[in-house]
């Protein structure tokens, strides 16, 4: 039966780095609260008007020039973004449109920050059924729309404009600084290939959702729970943001991802020192290294980057695998672990022999 091999990954980060301090000249923050609580040191936002299916377009151009694949071969398309171009229809058209394609399928998938796992099981099942043999995996997010912030708070945040938040900017700024202070956008892809080569290709995967508690991490209003779906007032009442328990969040995201990372090794006969890299959702630093010191993973085997972007959601994992496939710490049969922890609640666990 054919494997799924990550022929190719590419990725796209937005032109607007913004740093802690400039952060802090619109909300009530400093640098040392995020670095010590996050680890977040910058992140990047795209210019208004540019979407998710942009940022994963440039991504997939780059998968696609890596893979060495043309547009005409792929079988199928499958975008994860939890902030789609639109409320509907997917973005996965759209993007499929930018490249220049037209009628293969797509999948436009959720899961937030597991959206990436839960796309790749999705591909994997495609080519081991022969449904598929070539697949473009993409995961793209504008956090951007989310910042409570005023064009006018924006242009002082980018020191364009001298005029500053007023108090009542600055306090609603402020109601949303834990969640606001972590995200940044990003998009980043992987071209998929059936592949016959003995041994390579994703081994396994895990997949796990629990919905009891969605509401500690959710956005409350504009949905169709609601009638009219969006208004004025749920936008006065800052509901079109998302509400975190951070805490609950943490030490959900923390518990789960140490378990399943031990049950994906478990039943594959695998310990830590069989795999070469694992790669973590990056929603802080500190989740990450609390489970990286329950699973004794030593440094070498770890990679982060939510210093330079902050939580990336659906991007993240593949970002993070395009920046070690070019940095050269991915090599042809190299064992990677993927683990992630996000909105939903969703959690996985995959394994790739590279
Ligand atoms: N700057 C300064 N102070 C802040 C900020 C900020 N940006 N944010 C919160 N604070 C303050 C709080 O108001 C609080 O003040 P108080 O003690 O006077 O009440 C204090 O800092 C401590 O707040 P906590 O929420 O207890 O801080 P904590 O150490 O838990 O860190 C954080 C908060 C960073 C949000 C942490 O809980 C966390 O990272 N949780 C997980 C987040 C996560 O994984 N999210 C996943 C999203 S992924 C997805 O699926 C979309």
């Amino acid at each position: 039966m054919a494997r799924t091999l990550i022929a190719g990954s590419g990725s796209e980060i937005p032109p607007n780095k913004v740093t802690n301090a400039m952060l802090a000249r619109i909300m009530d923050t400093t640098d040392a609260w995020i670095r010590e609580r996050s680890g977040v040191e910058t992140r990047y936002y795209v210019d208004p008007g540019t979407a998710a299916s942009d940022l994963g377009a440039a991504a997939a151009t780059r998968a696609l020039e890596m893979a060495g694949v043309s547009t005409g071969e792929l079988d199928l398309i499958v975008v994860a973004t939890m902030t789609p171009d639109h409320y509907f229809p997917g973005s996965g058209g759209i993007l499929e449109a930018k490249l220049g394609v037209r009628g293969v399928p797509c999948f436009d998938i959720r899961q937030q920050c597991v959206g990436f796992l839960y796309g790749l099981q999705l591909v994997d099942a495609h080519i081991r059924s022969g449904l598929a043999r070539t697949v473009l995996l993409v995961g793209a997010e504008i956090h951007a729309g989310f910042m409570p912030y005023t064009r006018a708070n924006w242009d002082y945040l980018y020191g364009k404009s001298d005029v500053a938040p007023t108090p009542e900017e600055y306090a609603w700024n402020s109601r949303f600084r834990h969640l606001t202070v972590l995200f940044g956008d990003a998009g980043a892809a992987v071209v998929c290939r059936a592949s016959d080569a003995a041994g390579r290709g994703i081994v396994d995967s895990i997949l796990r959702t629990d919905g009891t508690d969605y509401d500690k991490l959710y956005v409350p209003g504009v949905g169709f729970r609601h009638r009219p779906y969006v208004d004025p007032d749920q936008y006065r009442r800052g509901e079109h943001i998302p509400v975190m328990d951070g805490r609950y969040v943490f030490k959900s995201a923390t518990t789960t991802m140490i378990e399943v990372a031990n049950e994906i090794l478990i039943r594959n006969d695998l310990t830590i020192g069989d795999v070469k890299l694992v790669l973590m959702h990056q929603a802080n630093r500190r989740i990450n290294e609390f489970v990286q010191k329950s699973l004794a993973i030593p440094d070498e085997k770890m990679w982060h980057n939510i210093e330079r972007y902050g939580n990336t959601t659906a991007a993240t994992i593949p970002l993070l695998w395009d920046e070690c496939a070019r940095a050269g710490r991915i090599a042809p049969g190299d064992l990677v672990l993927l683990v992630a922890f996000g909105a939903g609640m969703n959690w996985g666990a995959t394994l790739v022999r590279a």
